[in-house]
């Protein structure tokens, strides 16, 4: 059953500003000459004095579709990298895709072979986490798997210095589980890029429940730097954009099945009606059915709530191996 948001009442409001009022009133009661300290020594409690407030070097796992994205917002930004994965091969793929896709800049006109250039000279690519050691931020991007990012930002955990911050590029895996497994919680923070990393300007800022206000400041302000909006989330299934996205797609196959409107026209009505660039059924055959299926199934796990349950159609077409694009049949033919 769907459930109304809940909206904090003009009463409730009311009551906790008056306790808030109440406090301070109490508090200078009691301490009439006294002077409040400021407010940040209450949340500087947990925070390192030397953290890193402005990150010069960043360090990032993986060198695949979304590693190659943020080395190169990195690289063209003035920041400098290393990129590790596990292979060579895959490293210097990883630093040709980049230079590839610094030469459709230059021949767009966006930046000249000089920036081109100085923006390769500041990426360094290893098959060693040891060459790690000197960044202020690790960007963990590897595989989606929950067993491996584990093992990844323990062994990160063990080797970085103290005050260095981690991060996980993750879409799925809880931040506030994966920070709980090293020793440095509070410097623990998702950093979720959206694909093609050099085209989106979103970066959603996750917070896990253990994450410090310096280590949010501090990635907020590099992403910023990256030419990035980001936007702060709390840990929860899907962050924000999917959360939205994927049930607004599978809300699109429950349209179609009822034979509501042809795919084509669900489609157009979205671009036109809601300025959308592309169509929600198009954007599941690019996703992947099988992908918008077990995110779906993922919701309805971790909420408990009916309103995440999958289409009937969806799940047809999965089990038919119809998954988008990616088999040439989806809700379109390829
Ligand atoms: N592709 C997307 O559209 C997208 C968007 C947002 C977030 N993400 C997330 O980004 C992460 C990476 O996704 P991707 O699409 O770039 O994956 P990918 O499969 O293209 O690349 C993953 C890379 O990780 C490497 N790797 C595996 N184990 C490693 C290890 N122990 N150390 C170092 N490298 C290792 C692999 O060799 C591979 O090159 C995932 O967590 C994914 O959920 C992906």
């Amino acid at each position: 059953m769907r459930r109304p948001p809940q909206a904090r009442s003009p009463e409730r409001q009311s009551a906790s500003d008056q306790a808030k009022r109440t406090d301070a009133t109490e508090i200078d009661q009691r301490q009439p000459n006294a002077t409040l300290p400021p407010l940040t020594l209450f949340f500087d409690l947990t925070d390192n004095k030397d953290f890193p407030m402005s990150i010069q070097t960043v360090g990032i796992i993986g060198a695949g579709t979304m590693v190659n994205g943020i080395a190169q917002a990195c690289a063209v930004s003035g920041v400098n990298v290393v990129m590790v994965d596990i292979s060579d091969a895959a490293v210097a793929k990883g630093l040709a895709t980049v230079s590839g896709s610094l030469d459709r800049l230059i021949k767009k006109e966006k930046i000249t072979e000089a920036d081109k250039a100085a923006a390769l000279s500041r990426i360094k690519t290893s098959t060693s986490y040891d060459d790690l050691k000197g960044a202020q931020l690790v960007i963990e991007a590897a595989t989606e798997n929950y067993d491996l990012k584990v093992k990844i930002v323990k062994q990160l955990d063990g080797m970085l210095a103290p005050e260095a911050i981690i991060a996980s590029n993750t879409s799925s895996i809880s931040i506030t589980k994966l920070a709980a497994v090293t020793t440095r919680a509070d410097r623990f923070i998702g950093m979720h890029f959206f694909n093609p990393v050099p085209m989106m300007a979103l970066v959603e800022i996750i917070r896990g429940l253990q994450t410090s206000d310096a280590t949010h400041a501090a990635v907020h302000d590099l992403s910023t730097r990256l030419g990035k909006s980001p936007i702060t989330v709390k840990n929860a299934p899907g962050f924000v954009v999917n959360r939205i996205l994927v049930p607004m797609i599978n809300e699109a196959f429950f349209v179609l099945a009822e034979g509501v409107a042809t795919a084509e026209d669900i489609d157009a009505g979205m671009k036109l009606g809601c300025n959308q660039p592309i169509g929600p059924l198009a954007l599941a055959d690019m996703i992947g059915l099988d992908v918008c299926l077990a995110v779906m199934d993922v919701y309805l796990q971790e909420f408990g709530d009916s309103k995440y349950r999958a289409c009937p159609l969806l799940k047809e077409m999965v089990a038919a191996g119809q998954l988008g694009r990616k088999t040439g049949k989806g809700v379109y033919t390829y």
